[in-house]
């Protein structure tokens, strides 16, 4: 299949670029800006896309090209495109002036075309564009001409048609620039005529292919599963490649959803007929060690350490009777990579929790097969795989389950009752035909007492918080408006029903400044 590779210079929409240009039909891939040419050459890419980033190229240390890129790329006549850092990047190291500019540009600006050419035909003599810098070019070497300025930026695109380099300082992966996808389209057709091969049903039997290769004739695969779309998603694409040399095991964290344990093992074992498929029931060992935390960032260690405590004495347990047990599959997706750490050198580390808390000590090699991947893409794979669609358009559950939606000290009884608020939200919330409009809906444990009163008689009662988001991979998310008349619906349902409840609110909190999750 012919490739677009993106270079990860760490900017924050990086991998919005290969998603795009996968839209596009092409397949496309992100690699750290400092790959190792060999292994360059051997993806062989029909073009390259150098990604922006938040370095400045005269800054010692930021991110550079090394010299045998730039002779790969003349030697093969590789088409190359810079996007903002990877515009600055270009000019920098083949001789030409980049510097601050006073005044940073930054959101929408009007981009004015001044010179025709390949890279921008199809679009309007001015286009509104999206940009985000502090620097521009000063002057150019031989060879490259300007195509394109702003008020504020005299060379905002440009091109060097007999070395194939272009640059552009807006950014067309953005939805906010409302022609990029046609200047990436003219890039990777027009300029790197990189034939549109990419499909999902491709992708699966490339990676199906990839996973056979990888673990060999004989070996196994251990897998953590939770039942969420991500970890499904590998567990169905491992069993095709390599069929019960797939170990699952689902831990019962003490910390589920209300018959959750059931119906993951009712999926797994008897629609998708899984052999071997380990079920470990954990609930006592956990709340024991969760009884009394009441700190947020502790109860998460808690069920980490917890978690990977359990999946390694189940482990070896299983490397027992199968000793060639060599690889750990993980359903890591690109937004966790984000989320948690540095995707390449350049990136600059967010935050560190979610999914990547496997042991790093278990000398099992690692498969991501998702790793580049959106949530959305994730899906449609799914669906592709033939898992069943209630499963593949769940919203995201947590790791740490119901611990971090109960605030404070979690027991069975405040388990109990977020329990039975949650299956009468969500099951309200499907009835109403808008869960797969959601991105998640869920009921929170509020451990504060109010009073109420229900006949005739004075509650004394806890606070449950329904919190529903729309979002479109958990970055940013907005509050849902939901129809007043089926919030009262679900909160009457509630304090009717659960036993403990006496009162309901509404979270109308966005991210940021909140995050969805409450703890
Ligand atoms: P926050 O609360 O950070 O959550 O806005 C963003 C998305 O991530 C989910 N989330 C987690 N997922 N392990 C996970 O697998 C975790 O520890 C975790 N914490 C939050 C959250 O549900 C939301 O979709």
């Amino acid at each position: 299949m012919e490739k677009i590779i993106i270079l990860d210079f760490g900017g924050q929409t990086s991998n919005l670029i290969a998603r795009r240009v996968r839209e596009l039909g092409v397949y496309s891939e992100i690699v750290p800006f400092n790959i190792d040419i060999n292994k360059l050459k051997n993806i062989a890419p029909k073009g390259i896309i150098l990604s922006g980033g938040p370095s400045s190229v005269y800054e010692e240390g930021s991110p550079q090209l090394s010299n045998e890129f730039y002779t790969y790329i003349t030697e093969e006549k590789i088409p190359v495109l810079g996007i903002c850092y990877g515009l600055h990047l270009l000019i920098h190291q083949l001789g030409g002036n980049i510097e601050a500019h006073e005044e940073k540009e930054y959101g929408r600006t009007e981009l004015k075309i001044i010179e025709p050419n390949i890279l921008l035909s199809s679009l309007n003599e001015r286009e509104n564009v999206w940009m985000s810098h502090g620097d521009q070019v000063k002057t150019m070497p031989k060879g490259f001409k300007i195509l394109a300025k702003t008020s504020t930026c005299p060379i905002a695109a440009y091109a060097n048609e007999e070395q194939l380099i272009y640059g552009v300082q807006f950014h067309p992966e953005v939805a906010h620039t409302p022609k990029g996808n046609v200047v990436l389209e003219n890039f990777i057709s027009k300029i790197a005529s990189a034939k549109k091969e990419w499909k999902l049903e491709n992708w699966i039997d490339q990676k199906i292919e990839q996973i056979k290769n990888k673990v060999g004739p004989s070996n196994k695969v251990i897998l953590g599963l939770s039942g969420g779309v991500d970890s499904s998603v590998v567990a169905v694409l491992l069993h095709k490649a390599i069929g019960e040399r797939v170990h699952s095991i689902f831990v019962n964290n003490g910390v589920l959803r209300k018959n959750e344990e059931i119906e993951v093992q009712e999926t797994f074992r008897e629609k998708l007929a899984f052999k071997n498929f380990h079920y470990v029931d954990a609930e006592d060992l956990f709340l024991e060690k969760l009884r009394g935390v009441e700190d947020p960032e502790e109860k998460r260690k808690i069920i980490g350490h917890t978690f990977i405590e359990v999946f390694e004495k189940k482990t070896l347990e299983l490397e027992k009777t199968y000793p060639d047990i060599k690889f750990l599959a993980q359903g890591t997706i690109y937004p966790d990579r984000v989320e948690t750490s540095a995707t390449s050198d350049a990136s600059a580390k967010i935050k560190s929790h979610h999914n990547l808390t496997l042991p790093d000590d278990m000398m099992l090699d690692i498969i991501e097969p998702l790793r580049d991947l959106y949530k959305d893409e994730v899906r449609k794979i799914g669906l592709q795989l033939g898992i069943p669609k209630e499963l593949i358009i769940r919203h995201p559950f947590p790791g740490p389950g119901l611990a971090v939606r109960i605030i404070g000290a979690i027991d069975k009884e405040r388990l109990e009752i977020l329990r039975e608020a949650d299956t009468i939200l969500l099951s309200e919330i499907k009835e109403a035909g808008i869960y797969e409009s959601l991105w998640q809906a869920f009921c929170v444990f509020l451990p504060l007492k109010t009073v109420g009163i229900m006949g005739d008689f004075r509650t004394y009662d806890y606070i449950c918080a329904i919190r529903i988001v729309e979002s479109k991979d958990a970055m940013t998310a907005n509050f849902a408006k939901l129809d007043w008349d089926l919030l009262e619906r679900i909160g009457t349902r509630i304090i009717n029903e659960v036993k403990g409840i006496n009162r309901v609110v509404y979270d109308i909190s966005n991210k940021p400044p909140s995050t969805i999750e409450f703890e």
